[in-house]
């Protein structure tokens, strides 16, 4: 039933709770995983603003910086792919650049997944409220695919 799913990170504790439940899943049929992390366009605009400085070309300074950014994070995807290989998952990592509601509910239709699993909360850690915003507009918007919300 849950073949393939997608799993969104942002590398924070509830998304590590919600990674439990990825491997968990194993049980449930599930065989191949698409692990995302998006990287916010707000982040990257902060960093980027530097360039504005520097001596070289704006735009290549831009596209070092987005470059760098890319590769830190395929690192780190690279670790969670690991992990879930060791548990016999097939394991696929997608980085992309965006708000990161809109991209996940994206690469979900993109893959053709069953099921996307994520945390409640994540790096603002405002517990007091139910879920954070990416969880809620995830909900909202991947109309036809069901979404586990994992809490810590
Ligand atoms: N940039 C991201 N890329 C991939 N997954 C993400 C990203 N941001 C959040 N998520 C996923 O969504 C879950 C909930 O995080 P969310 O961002 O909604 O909470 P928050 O950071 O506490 O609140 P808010 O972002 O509204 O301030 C995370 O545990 C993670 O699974
Ligand atoms: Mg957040």
């Amino acid at each position: 039933m849950f073949r393939k799913v997608l799993f969104a990170t942002d590398f924070t504790p509830y998304a590590l709770s919600a990674l439990r439940y990825v491997i968990k899943l194993k049980e449930a049929g599930t065989e191949e995983v698409v692990v995302i992390h998006v990287v916010e366009n707000v982040t990257l605009e902060a960093m980027v603003e530097s360039c504005i400085w520097s001596k070289e070309d704006v735009k290549k300074c831009e596209q070092e910086i987005e470059e760098t950014v890319v590769s830190q994070v395929k690192e780190k995807l690279e670790g969670i792919k690991k992990e879930l290989e060791e548990h016999g998952l097939r394991v696929k990592t997608v980085v992309k650049i965006g708000k990161p509601a809109v991209k996940i509910v994206e690469t979900a239709k993109e893959e053709g997944v069953s099921l996307i699993v994520i945390g409640s909360h994540g790096k603002s850690r405002m517990e007091e409220v139910l879920i954070g915003s990416v969880a809620e507009n995830v909900v909202r918007h991947a109309s036809n695919i069901p979404v586990l919300i994992v809490r810590r």
